[in-house]
């Protein structure tokens, strides 16, 4: 190209008028004002309105005149002052305009599928078909500047605690730990498979066995999950190991590597100690094991109430072994009409399979509406005086197993802060839950399986229940929640080969299928394992709140649709049958 550029087109002010200067960039807009053509010239710094006077060069402002949105030219110029007037306070670059004396045409752009300049006027599967164009709106932009600040913040703080930085293989051996694996055949070794890493996590114990007892990396994992609207099949961890630590090294760790990343790209000052919570707590309070705390709306026991009411779901339920707990919202009844409740009750039942969604309100000091009959006046009063309800009150109640009545509450507490704007705005509050449990039941396979992944060392205050009451034992294990979101989560690990084995032993894997799939990790654990644990943040999630998007996909360049394709190049595609009989696979119908 002939004309490069001296500049960007953020960068000019009046500081720098009469100089000559050269920019290159994309057309944002092309005014025609009696003759004078005032284009718009866009890059990834700012816009700069660069003018073309046809009593200078007639030809040349003609030329100006037909160009269009997004083709990308080269112009030379000189900076002027804008006349009084002409000057727009809302760019940086809005005192000054450069007056073009050659004009470059470097390539032209056909019309857009949506505009640049509005990302809200293409759909988002049209967006993500043509994702390098949506790149180039100033939203995307700014969040993928933020991503790119956020990886050099993580690594220099890093880097000041004395972390290494490491890659670990891509292609590694299947070691499921808790998703689906996404599975590359081998050519060269009919029949088998690499599995893509859901997390670096036997590399990382095995660095610490191998003496780096200070570890990082900031890496792609791959996960075959379903998928919402924070998870991708691909994304990224930074990803933390330390040797001689206990848990409060690590969560300490954690707490200055996230309060130097606020600091660094928002200049928000986290607390010095980040509260904590214990994982029962949190269902309880919040029915989640990821509670947003920027707002309160606690889940409310209900049972002894419960007991004394006519209502016969909550007493068999009770008697089940189930549970029931209520959610207080005060003074916004008038809100809830029939048509609203039976939403919400919809919605429940749809996503949380509950059986309905009760509720009543406060009229004066007596309830109404809803399951209202089903309370006697005493127990009324009584409730109404321990709970401190107030007139336009509204008390919703689910009932059900204790797994279902805390996780439907707890989205529903979600859903009301949402409603009834109870989240306040520019706060981040971080949490750290603990003492999550080692297991989790599963109904399917009628087995533990566990809760984090199998390399988590359980309380060792709980070692004895390993035997007696499995659900019971607490595990080190914790995660780092920011205003609801989990942000990281990590563990203490088991370090030797006998409790390893007891760990594999309690999930149901017996030596044979452990040998199998994890042998070579047993192995290393007998050659002098160094007490460890770490910790892994969700990258994506982290720039999520960075950034106050809800859109995972925002902050990546290149996501994937939630049925895990990439609208643009069409992945994943079909292969020819040449590829496929070279790694030895037949498709079935
Ligand atoms: P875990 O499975 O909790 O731990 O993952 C760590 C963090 O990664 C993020 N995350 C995701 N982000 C986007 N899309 C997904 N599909 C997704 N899945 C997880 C979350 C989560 O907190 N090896 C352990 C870490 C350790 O024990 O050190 C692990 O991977 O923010
Ligand atoms: P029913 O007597 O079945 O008409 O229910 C009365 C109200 O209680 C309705 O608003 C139902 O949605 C609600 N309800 C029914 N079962 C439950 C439950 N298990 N937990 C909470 N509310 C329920």
């Amino acid at each position: 190209m002939r004309l490069k550029r001296t500049v960007t087109c953020g960068q000019l002010t009046t500081e720098n008028v009469n100089q000559e200067v050269v920019l290159n960039g994309w057309i944002a807009k092309n005014r025609d004002h009696g003759g004078v053509i005032f284009l718009d010239l866009r890059d990834r710094y700012g816009k700069t309105q660069v003018t073309f006077n046809p009593d200078l060069d007639e030809d040349m402002a003609a030329r100006a005149k037909r160009l269009g949105m997004e083709d990308v030219i080269a112009v030379k110029g000189t900076v002027q002052a804008r006349p009084e007037g002409n000057v727009n306070p809302n760019m940086p670059t809005g005192s000054i305009e450069v007056i073009v004396s050659e004009l470059e045409v470097l390539n032209e752009a056909q019309p857009l599928p949506f505009l640049v300049s509005d990302r809200e006027s293409g759909s988002e599967d049209l967006r993500l078909e043509y994702r390098y164009l949506e790149l180039r709106t100033q939203e995307l932009q700014s969040f993928m500047a933020l991503r790119s600040k956020t990886y050099q913040s993580a690594r220099s703080r890093l880097n000041a605690e004395g972390f290494m930085e490491f890659e670990t293989p891509v292609l590694m051996k299947s070691t499921p730990e808790g998703a689906r694996d996404y599975l590359v055949p081998s050519r060269i070794h009919k029949g088998r498979f690499y599995a893509l890493p859901q997390s670096p996590q036997t590399y990382k114990q095995l660095l610490m066995i191998a003496g780096y007892d200070k570890y990082f990396q900031i890496v792609k994992c791959f996960r075959d999950e379903d998928l919402r609207a924070d998870r991708q099949p691909e994304f990224t961890q930074i990803d933390i190991e330390m040797s001689f630590v206990d848990q409060e090294d690590v969560l300490g760790l954690a707490t200055r590597v996230t309060r130097g990343m606020f600091k660094d790209i928002l200049d928000y000052e986290l607390p010095e100690v980040f509260p904590t919570m214990k994982y029962s707590d949190a269902m309880e309070m919040y029915g989640s094991d990821k509670p947003d705390i920027r707002f309160e709306l606690p889940l409310v026991e209900f049972a002894d109430y419960a007991k004394k009411t006519e209502f016969g779901v909550f007493k068999d339920n009770l008697a089940n072994g189930g549970r029931i707990k209520a959610l207080v919202l005060k003074n916004a009844a008038d809100k809830y009409s029939r048509k609203v409740t039976d939403g919400l009750t919809d919605w429940l039942r749809t996503y949380y399979g509950l059986k309905g969604l009760a509720f009543v309100k406060m009229d004066q000091s007596k309830f109404s509406a809803g399951i209202s009959k089903f309370f006697p006046e005493d127990l009324q009063a009584e409730i109404v005086g321990e709970l401190d309800l107030k007139h336009n009150d509204i008390l919703f109640f689910v009932s059900d197993t204790e797994a279902k009545t805390l996780q439907a509450l707890g989205a529903l507490r979600l859903e009301l802060a949402k409603r009834e704007n109870l989240i306040p705005e520019g706060v981040i509050k971080p949490l750290f839950v603990l003492d999550f449990p080692l297991l989790d039941w599963d109904e399917d396979s009628k087995r533990y399986i566990a809760m984090h992944h199998p390399f988590t060392s359980p309380h060792p205050e709980d070692v004895e229940l390993m035997q007696t009451d499995p659900g019971k034992v607490r595990a080190r294990a914790y995660d780092l929640v920011i205003n609801g979101y989990e942000v990281a989560g990590g563990s203490i690990r088991i370090h030797t080969r006998d409790m390893q084995s007891r760990m594999f032993e309690l999930i149901g894997m017996d030596e044979e299928e452990a040998q199998a799939r994890f042998g070579f990790l047993l192995k290393a654990f007998k050659y002098g394992a160094p007490p460890h644990g770490g910790i892994a943040f969700g990258f994506d999630r982290l720039i999520m709140i960075l950034a106050g998007t809800e859109n995972i996909r925002d902050v990546i360049a290149f996501p994937k649709t939630t049925s895990a394709s990439s609208l643009m190049d069409e992945a994943p595609s079909n292969v020819d049958a040449q590829q496929l009989k070279e790694l030895h696979i037949k498709l079935i119908e």
